[in-house]
């Protein structure tokens, strides 16, 4: 179906930084998609830098996402960018995701989608009329076995959904590295550039995202508890959050990047009224389901019993693991499938349209605010407002 690769532009990801290196493995897992320009860093030397790298052709490595996006959109139309990757820090996702869609460019950006709920709505509003798509990389939802989790739940094999239990502790802050030199760890801690939560920002965000994914319904009352644990940090590091979803489930969602010796232990329970499921994000290719009348079992990865979905997001035979970076790959590529299948006038399958959109951006960026607003209130419940 798709007739020659898409062409990406990447804004952020040069030297050092984490997120963009995955990105591209990502982008080129399945041959679908070329690196065709860069602004790689803030710092225009390292940009350049960044790009010689990884081979960028000189002159279409530049200095700054805005050089880039006005050159892009001048060049021919079968050789300038189709979409850009933006893979910077929270207080530099909205601009240049504006300028990209005022382009003509489709966006790809990592979560959260930007630095406030009010630019949040705003992006959503430009992609709608634009009509140009905006894919947002909530990793944990490209997972098959989290895929065939939300085909279970949405068949109804549950029951109605009654409880859901998510947990997202990481042990990495439990210092303050912060001070001590490592990048990551210094804008993730500064209210200018992180954003009014820290890892409520950071990480309760997919957890949300997860719990609303899989279940299919969404968080509209909330109890939040944040905890500022490492001396004079000014973000919240660790946090509890009673919820309530729109079908009268209840849950309990815990983050935390102070909880020592754990690495990225995402994990999700969800009940309803005939039984149960349970995913590690640490053992991704199991799904362990649970019934209130029979004996539990346990789904794996590349086996003929899983949902059509759950296949679609595969690409090795039962017993041979994927992880990460394939649940990432998963929602490049079904973005892509989408954006070529737009393309050539088609009408992109169910399958492929699976991947989280600007409106899950607007939620994330309301969770992030309820829960600040909640956390700094002496009143039990509030209802999530957007
Ligand atoms: N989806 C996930 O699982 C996941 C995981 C990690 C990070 N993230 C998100 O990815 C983003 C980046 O995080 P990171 O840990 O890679 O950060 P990082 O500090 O490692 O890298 C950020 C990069 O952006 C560049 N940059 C900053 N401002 C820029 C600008 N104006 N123009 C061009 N480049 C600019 C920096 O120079 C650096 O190269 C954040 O929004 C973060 O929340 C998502």
């Amino acid at each position: 179906m798709i007739q020659e690769k898409i062409r990406m532009g990447m804004i952020g990801g040069g030297k050092n930084a984490f997120i963009g290196a995955i990105h591209r493995i990502a982008a080129h897992m399945d041959g679908l998609i070329e690196l065709c320009c860069g602004a790689l860093s803030s710092n225009p030397e390292t940009a350049k830098a960044s790009g010689r790298d990884l081979f960028l052709p000189e002159n279409r490595n530049y200095g700054s996402y805005k050089e880039m996006i006005e050159a892009e959109s001048r060049l021919p139309q079968h050789i300038r960018m189709q979409f850009v990757s933006i893979v910077t820090p929270n207080f530099a996702h909205f601009e240049p995701a504006m300028l990209a869609l005022d382009h003509g460019f489709h966006v790809l950006i990592d979560k959260p989608i930007t630095f406030t709920l009010e630019e949040a709505k705003l992006l959503e509003r430009k992609v709608k009329e634009t009509g140009l798509q905006l894919c947002l990389t909530h990793t944990y939802s490209g997972y098959p076995m989290v895929k065939q989790a939300r085909q279970m739940v949405k068949e109804g094999q549950f029951g109605t959904i009654r409880k859901i239990c998510v947990e997202y502790p990481q042990g990495w802050l439990s210092s303050a590295s912060e001070k001590e030199g490592n990048q990551q760890a210094a804008w993730r801690t500064d209210p200018a550039k992180s954003g009014k939560s820290g890892c409520m920002g950071d990480i309760g965000t997919h957890a949300a995202q997860l719990a609303e994914y899989i279940s299919d319904l969404q968080i509209s009352r909330i109890c939040a508890d944040l905890n500022w644990v490492v001396k004079d940090r000014l973000l919240d590091d660790d946090g509890n959050v009673l919820l309530k979803f729109n079908n009268g489930a209840n849950g309990i969602l815990m983050a935390s990047q102070i909880a020592a010796g754990e690495e990225n232990a995402l994990s999700i329970k969800i009940y309803g009224e005939k039984g149960g499921l349970e995913w590690h994000q640490e053992e991704p290719n199991t799904l362990k389901v649970k019934w209130l009348d029979a004996p539990a079992q346990l789904y794996r990865t590349g086996h003929p019993y899983l949902s059509s979905f759950a296949k679609h997001n595969s690409r090795t035979p039962a017993g041979h693991p994927e992880g990460y970076l394939e649940a990432f790959a998963n929602i490049y590529r079904n973005f892509v499938l989408t954006l070529s299948t737009l393309h050539i006038g088609g009408s992109p399958s169910p399958e492929m349209l699976d991947f989280p959109t600007a409106a899950d951006g607007v939620r994330g960026m309301a969770f992030i605010e309820n829960v600040v607003a909640s956390a700094h209130s002496d009143q039990k419940w509030h209802d999530f407002k957007i």
